[in-house]
């Protein structure tokens, strides 16, 4: 668990060392769960949002793109359910003042249950060495059983007091679970209750006609809304999708984590409109595919898998999570939701306005179901930033750290440094400079030893290096350092431009989702 935290305060202070993330208006001394990306996050942030847009977007010629406002009309989230239903189980520690969510409580719990079966496995792993079979000794050692049964059973208890909204048996749990204030170790908890998390706000200038607003928690509802307006200008035929990319705000009450959980954040969303029944068939499609692209980005097989909800969302009637395994343990990076007719038909009934959908095949108009996608852009960046930290320990005995970010997300993709400061060298170097700015974002750097310059761009991410030297001016070739491997090429100025491209371009990475 040390080592584990170690290395996300690591992941923390990486990411503003190398102009990542830095903690929102820091000089007033930041303000809690809301941060800013720097010069090389926002164009890794960027480089994200693209590869999903262009997976989805770009892909399908039946997806198409959307950018709804943040303010929506009021009435918007009482139809889809936010103004009742969208709130956390709450719980005060009487001795510290500090404030949980019931429901992580016991997740946490839970999740310490998991590390033990882990604890069990490695050490089964060690023991047994090659003949080691993972799959059957989680299926009989009685330890592992019994391990998994009480997690289970929490869960389960967990699942159905929320869907009840018996809160006084989710404060019962926690104390029979013996669960204690993480921070100061006291038992002494009070009442759960529920808080809603819209933040609210104000349209309009005079205080008695300022119409009440919110910031919109999700993006997927400015689809919705727009439901018919893309159907019908794009002449779409079901099944047919409707993406965006967007802020959405949440008043997180236990917002830790860094950028795992904030309260200003950007979704990635995808309604995929289908009709009523074929709901479970593209449920599989779709959390299939999503995992391909995750997969795509070869940041290991091993650290995703799904988790299937017990307790479903009041809109959906099947979900699932990719999950991601974070410095702190496995988390949800994206949900797959089967929502049905709920949001479309709610919209109808609070709008008066029918939103259907004029099948020519079947003849018939009908409300359809929607099969969403939706995951967390600041969250899939934690995700491939906190992998991609690593200290790696060298043949000559020495550490470097390196940021092994997929060369395809990388924020600058190529640093050209000219050997020495003088002999025309920077001259040259600016050249390919110059010339490859056109077709990716390049770094120059001329400070320091060409050594330390290499850590430095290994430890801010950069895949390839360009070391411009003596023999540069006599026969036009460079060294080509690869980050990963700083295995060092000899090549012709010439053909860089195709030889960097072939590894950054989207379309060699977008192939592995087929
Ligand atoms: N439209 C469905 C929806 O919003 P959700 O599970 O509440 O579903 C979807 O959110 C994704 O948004 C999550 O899987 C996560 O990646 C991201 N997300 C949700 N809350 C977040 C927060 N407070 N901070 C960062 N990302 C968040």
């Amino acid at each position: 668990m040390a080592k584990q935290e170690d290395q996300f305060k690591k992941v923390i202070s990486h990411a503003k060392e190398y102009g990542y993330i830095f903690p929102s208006s820091e000089i007033y001394d930041g303000l809690s769960a809301v941060y800013d990306y720097g010069q090389k996050g926002v164009e890794l942030k960027k480089n994200i949002r693209e590869y999903w847009w262009k997976a989805m977007v770009q892909m399908h010629e039946n997806i198409v793109g959307l950018d709804a406002a943040i303010f929506m009309h009021p009435t918007t989230w009482k139809a889809s359910g936010h103004v009742d239903a969208f709130n956390d189980p709450l719980i005060d520690n009487k001795d510290s003042k500090k404030r949980y969510r019931a429901d992580v409580l016991v997740e946490d719990h839970v999740a310490k249950i998991e590390a033990k079966i882990e604890k069990e496995v490695n050490k089964a792993a060690k023991r047994f060495g090659d003949a080691f079979d993972k799959e059957q000794f989680m299926a009989t050692n009685p330890r592992v059983l019994r391990y998994r049964e009480e997690m289970d059973a929490i869960l389960k208890r967990l699942g159905s007091s929320l869907e009840k909204e018996d809160l006084a048996d989710v404060k019962a749990l926690i104390e029979e679970l013996g669960i204690a204030d993480p921070e100061t170790g006291s038992k002494n908890w009070t009442d759960v209750k529920q808080f809603n998390l819209m933040f609210g706000t104000k349209l309009g200038a005079s205080a008695d006609s300022a119409m009440d607003l919110y910031l919109r928690p999700e993006t997927a509802q400015g689809i919705f809304v727009n439901f018919l307006n893309v159907q019908k200008t794009g002449r779409m035929k079901i099944p047919f999708g409707i993406a965006q990319t967007g802020k959405a705000f949440r008043n997180e009450i236990v917002a830790r984590q860094f950028i795992f959980r904030m309260r200003e954040f950007e979704q990635m969303e995808m309604q995929y409109f289908i009709k009523p029944g074929t709901q479970k068939e593209w449920y599989e499609y779709w959390k299939e595919a999503r995992l391909k692209w995750h997969l795509s980005l070869g940041m290991g097989e091993d650290n995703y898998r799904y988790h299937d909800h017990e307790k479903l969302a009041h809109y959906a009637d099947a979900a699932a999570d990719i999950e991601f395994k974070f410095p702190f343990g496995f988390k949800e990076l994206e949900g797959i939701h089967s929502r049905t007719d709920f949001d479309l038909a709610k919209h109808e009934e609070f709008s008066g306005k029918k939103l259907q959908y004029f099948d020519p095949e079947e003849n018939k108009s009908y409300t359809p179901y929607v099969l969403e996608t939706s995951i967390g852009l600041d969250r899939m960046f934690l995700a491939v930033f906190s992998k991609a930290l690593q200290e790696e320990e060298l043949e000559n005995g020495s550490t470097r750290t390196v940021l092994r970010i997929p060369a395809v997300l990388a924020p600058t993709k190529v640093a050209i440094l000219p050997l020495v400061k003088k002999d025309g060298l920077p001259e040259e170097a600016r050249k390919i400079f110059d010339e490859l700015k056109w077709d990716m974002q390049v770094d120059y750097d001329e400070k320091d030893a060409v050594g330390r310059r290499y850590r430095r761009q290994d430890a801010a991410g950069t895949p390839f290096c360009i070391t411009v030297d003596h023999e540069t001016l006599e026969n036009d070739t460079v060294t080509l350092r690869h980050r990963d491997s700083m295995e060092q090429q000899r090549v012709a100025i010439k053909d860089l431009k195709d030889l960097i491209s072939k590894e950054v371009d989207m379309r060699y990475w977008l192939e592995k989702c087929k």
